[in-house]
């Protein structure tokens, strides 16, 4: 099977559910992705198991937004147990993301997918792809609920940062045309985890996505 460039956004609470989930999925996902959620309600030993479970890299999207010393703080522990790469936000500076990607692989968010995100985040978006020109690290967090803004991210950035986007799906963004935009990743997850089938329903957008690889 091809390399998948689907990434699994794992938002349920219960730790049986999160691994009966990540075990039917498993087949079409590049990275399965831990929010909040699931951190809070089944422990950090979630990212390991998942791990364990599945073979695949986990992301923890923890969007760390604090001073340097408690990102490093909070990092430090996720990192230990497991977790290939975190997302931090960049809009605390520099320092604050470098505690992070001081410990491992991180990715920055430079703009998002909700509505809301018009209000503070786009406006400085310009400035959030400058630093991670300048910190290059393995990616950027991007809206797929809206190409245009994906693609003009992709015209900004460095290449070889890889571009990832959340919003396929229930916050209908379409998964041909943020990849056609130039995203290299999709994030989803009501679509798989509240679907009636999440083998299915993460079969049928590893095809979409195939179909534009
Ligand atoms: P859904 O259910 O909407 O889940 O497919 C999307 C997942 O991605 C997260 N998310 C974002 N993370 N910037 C981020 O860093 C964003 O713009 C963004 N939009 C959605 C969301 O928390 C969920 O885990």
């Amino acid at each position: 099977m091809a390399e998948s460039r689907l990434i699994l956004a794992l938002d349920v609470y219960e730790r049986e559910r999160a691994l009966e989930i990540a075990r039917e999925t498993a087949d079409y996902l590049w990275a399965i992705k831990v929010n909040w959620p699931l951190i809070i309600g089944s422990g950090l030993d979630i990212i390991p198991e998942l791990k364990e479970e599945t073979g695949l890299p986990v992301i923890a999207d923890l969007k760390l937004a604090d001073i340097p010393n408690t990102n490093r703080l909070i990092a430090g522990k996720v990192f230990e147990a497991g977790a290939d790469y975190i997302i931090a936000h960049g809009f605390v500076g520099s320092d604050s993301v470098e505690a992070v990607m001081e410990l491992g692989k991180t990715i920055i968010v430079v703009e998002m997918s909700h509505p809301g995100a018009r209000e503070f985040i786009q406006p400085v978006t310009d400035r959030l792809i400058e630093l991670a020109n300048r910190l290059e690290p393995f990616g950027v967090i991007a809206p797929a609920t809206r190409p245009e803004r994906v693609a003009y991210i992709r015209s900004k950035l460095k290449p070889g940062i890889k571009i990832l986007t959340p919003g396929v799906g229930a916050q209908g963004g379409k998964a041909g045309e943020v990849l056609k935009a130039g995203a290299d990743y999709i994030i989803v997850g009501r679509s798989i985890y509240a679907s009636d089938n999440p083998r299915e329903s993460a079969r049928q957008i590893y095809e979409e996505v195939r179909a534009w690889s």
